[in-house]
């Protein structure tokens, strides 16, 4: 009866323990998987290039110093370095770019599906903000200065918005190799094929005339 008790007590706590929540950031099994994006391999990531053909380079990327040509619709551009310009990320869980906002210029409303962005201001002040999921979409924003940093949730939809009369730049860090990237507009207004006027109509609650609009403008 006794070790019965003790048993289901020693139940209890393993339920108990297993009920929070446990996440990590992915774990090593090496120092570094180099990416071989020559290799017919396919995994989830690139495979590994040997271990003795690294170098230096591999860990490598040059250009951040450099503004990027915001003269476009949104007055702003992001250079990435990512595993697709550092190979020596793959399986590292991080990347980074630069984000560069004329006068007025305007990160769009965007989200990253695999990673937490960490965003901190070089020159100029920001208005950012994202917006929690349903049912609240509550949106957190705030005004930055140069130095601060502000922080993106994985997968909430953020912007950053440059409403002074300088130029701006920001420098982020992100939780993944590969964050990815879906803008909101350009996926909702600009899909190839584009989504049908009678789904937009109705997602948006407007005419069709006014989706007809707005697809033009993609
Ligand atoms: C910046 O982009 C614009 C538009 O694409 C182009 O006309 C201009 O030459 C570019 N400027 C530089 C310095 O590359
Ligand atoms: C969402 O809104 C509801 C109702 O106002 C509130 O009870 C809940 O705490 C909110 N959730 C979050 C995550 O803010």
């Amino acid at each position: 009866m006794a070790i019965r008790r003790l048993f289901l007590f020693i139940s209890m706590l393993l339920a108990m323990a297993c009920s929070c929540a446990i996440a990590s950031d992915p774990s090593l099994l090496q120092d570094f998987c180099v990416a071989d994006k020559t290799s017919q391999v396919r995994v989830n990531g690139f495979a590994c290039k040997d271990a003795k053909d690294v170098v230096a380079e591999d860990f490598f990327f040059s250009g951040l110093h450099k503004a990027g040509n915001t003269s476009n619709r949104q007055g702003s551009a992001v250079t990435a370095a990512n595993v697709a310009q550092i190979p020596g990320l793959n399986t590292m869980g991080i990347s980074m770019v630069r984000i560069d906002y004329a006068p007025k210029g305007l990160n769009p409303p965007h989200t990253h599906p695999r990673a937490t962005e960490m965003l901190a201001v070089l020159e100029g002040s920001l208005y950012v903000g994202f917006v929690t999921s349903n049912p609240n979409n509550t949106l957190v924003s705030k005004v930055l200065s140069k130095g601060d940093v502000f922080v993106f949730p994985k997968g909430l939809v953020h912007f950053q918005y440059n409403y002074g009369t300088d130029s701006a730049a920001a420098l982020a860090a992100l939780s993944s190799q590969n964050p990815g990237v879906i803008t909101v507009a350009n996926t909702v207004f600009g899909s190839d094929p584009l989504i049908s006027d009678d789904v937009l109509a109705k997602a948006f609650q407007v005419d069709q005339k006014a989706v007809n609009w707005i697809q033009a403008q993609f």
